[in-house]
């Protein structure tokens, strides 16, 4: 569909909704509908059982006007995401820009684990790397005893952390920025979590995440997702010091790439952690790696 094909008075809601869906399926894939009803709900502010329910109804000028624009940078590439300003992620409704990776389904696996493994009411945790806030927040928002701190390198990552955090009103976590383990201090925690970029600076897969027109449109900041030659720089810094900023005991729980965990294991190990233990995400691919502290 093209925008200025038609006028909206020809047009009811599901008629647009099935143009729309037609349209997204080159750059959408099977998630065409998916993404055309988040489309149509965030203009007409409508729920999805509105949405089905309203069909009938015809489009506003003014709608039909918005949701062209929106379609129109969508079909050039850009994130739906980005386009919507928001994502959701363990059923919170976060806040994203082109400053933060876009929180995945995946990730929630880490989440899963961190509640299901630490048993303590009152635990010290460390997001790092936290992007939009998304592990964080979901595990300050499960666990209100918990204290969090979520750093990340990206100031401007941080400030939409913050954001999401206050909107959401999740008290207990704490925003510092800096790399890796120096916004840390003396602090020792009982789990450290981190999703960090782990994809290979060569790896192909990245031109499907950015898009063949990166330049034209916004796109998901590269230092969220890169990692050096084989994708693991980071995950090594991680590796070989987490351990002192754990307390005896301590847990590090760390996401990967689905072919990276033979490699992880051999790090683990080299750097004298204990209980090694892996996990697959919904997918069956192998997603993450959780240790313990050594002695
Ligand atoms: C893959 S993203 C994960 C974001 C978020 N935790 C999530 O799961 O949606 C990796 C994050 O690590 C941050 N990062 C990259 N290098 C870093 C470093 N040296 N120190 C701290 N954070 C870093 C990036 O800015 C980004 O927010």
């Amino acid at each position: 569909m093209v925008a200025g094909e038609h006028d909206s008075g020809a047009l009811t809601v599901d008629q647009f909704r099935q143009q729309i869906r037609q349209a997204l399926r080159a750059v959408a894939g099977d998630a065409a509908g998916l993404e055309a009803d988040l489309l149509l709900r965030e203009v007409l502010q409508r729920s999805r059982v509105q949405l089905i329910t309203r069909g009938a109804n015809q489009l506003e000028a003014t709608q039909f006007a918005q949701l062209t624009t929106l379609l129109k940078r969508r079909q050039s590439g850009e994130p739906l995401a980005y386009i919507l300003g928001h994502r959701e992620f363990w059923s919170l409704d976060l806040l994203v820009t082109p400053a933060t990776l876009i929180p995945r389904p995946e990730t929630e696996l880490l989440v899963e684990i961190a509640l299901a493994r630490v048993g303590s009411e009152h635990a010290q945790v460390a997001d790092l790397g936290t992007g939009s806030g998304a592990i964080a927040i979901a595990l300050a928002s499960e666990r209100p005893g918990w204290q969090l701190l979520a750093t990340d390198q990206s100031t401007a990552a941080l400030a939409v952390a913050q954001q999401n955090s206050q909107r959401l009103q999740v008290s207990n976590v704490e925003f510092l920025q800096g790399s890796w383990f120096e916004p840390l201090g003396g602090r020792q925690f009982d789990l450290i979590i981190s999703n960090p970029p782990y994809i290979a600076d060569d790896d192909p897969c990245l031109e499907v995440l950015l898009g063949p027109a990166a330049d034209a449109h916004p796109v998901e900041p590269i230092s969220a997702l890169t990692g050096g030659s084989d994708g693991l720089d980071d995950c090594r810094q991680l590796i070989s010091a987490a351990q002192n900023y754990l307390k005896p005991g301590g847990l590090l729980l760390l996401e990967h790439g689905h072919d990276q965990q033979p490699r992880l294991q051999q790090l683990l190990e080299a750097a004298g952690w204990n209980q090694i233990e892996c996990f697959q995400d919904l997918a069956g691919l192998d997603r993450a790696v959780l240790a313990v502290a050594g002695q």
